[in-house]
């Protein structure tokens, strides 16, 4: 079976303190799902290493919102994929935000996988459409664009490592999510470009989340989807009753599926 994995991402939200008292308050309500679904806590890089060290016995884990794509140099304001080895879990690759307001590319974005996955991180690969593309019917040639290009030269041994995060950009932070069945159906072609550029056997195991407006109100239907392996949340992530209530409906998905 998949691992389940939902994944909070806080964006440019919280100061430091801010950040480490929400992590402390969500920890001892989280804990108890981890065993069903892996949790992962995506927060600002300032704060990243006090949170990793608050979480160091949780299993909890902690990732970063962008890494770079080289191990060092001069690449002033970067953070790169070296720096995080060892203490940071995963980090998350081509959100939508960082393709569009930071012009992110698809090229890069295969270096900063590959310099994530050679430094031992896990990473959560996020793909999708804008609403231009999405009205045009081109949502299967930009996501096949976007996914095809990030995983070139990835070995097919390693995508156990890797999640793939479907995130329409219309719905991210718009309140407006996608229709349970809309985000199945491209996830389902997504596992199958999976087994075509890597193997039917990685594509079977590779966590598929969908992203973009995620709520404890949506999560029950979405989680009904054979496809959906869990969530990307933004808003949602930065509210503790909320994100709790997400990820416990992720782990009861497991007990109704079984069931
Ligand atoms: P949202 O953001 O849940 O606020 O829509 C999701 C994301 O950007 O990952």
């Amino acid at each position: 079976m998949r691992r389940l994995l939902v994944a909070g991402n806080w964006k440019m939200h919280f100061t430091v303190p801010e950040g480490m008292r929400f992590a402390e308050e969500i920890r001892p309500a989280l804990e108890p799902y981890a065993g069903a679904v892996d949790i992962v806590l995506l927060p600002p890089a300032l704060m990243l290493w006090e949170i990793a060290g608050l979480l160091r016995n949780s299993p909890i884990r902690v990732g970063a919102q962008n890494a770079g794509w080289e191990d060092e140099g001069p690449f002033t304001g970067e953070i790169s994929p070296r720096m995080l080895a060892g203490w940071c879990d995963d980090v998350l690759i081509g959100h939508s935000e960082r393709r569009q307001l930071f012009g992110e590319t698809d090229e890069q974005l295969n270096r900063k996988l590959t310099a994530a996955l050679r430094n031992g991180l896990d990473v959560i690969l996020a793909v999708g459409e804008t609403l231009e593309e999405n009205e045009a019917s081109r949502t299967e040639e930009v996501v096949t664009r976007q996914l095809t290009a990030a995983l070139y030269g990835v070995a097919p041994a390693v995508p156990s490592r890797i999640a793939i995060a479907y995130e329409p950009v219309w719905a991210i932070g718009t309140g407006r999510a996608a229709t349970p069945e809309h985000a199945n159906q491209v996830m389902r072609m997504i596992r199958r470009l999976l087994a075509k550029a890597l193997s039917p056997t990685r594509a079977n195991d590779t966590p598929i989340l969908y992203g973009g407006s995620v709520t404890p109100g949506n999560i029950g239907s979405l989680m009904e989807q054979p496809e959906i392996d869990g969530t990307l949340v933004g808003g949602a992530s930065l509210k503790a009753d909320q994100f709790v209530r997400i990820v416990e409906a992720t782990a009861a998905s497991v007990v109704a599926s079984q069931g």
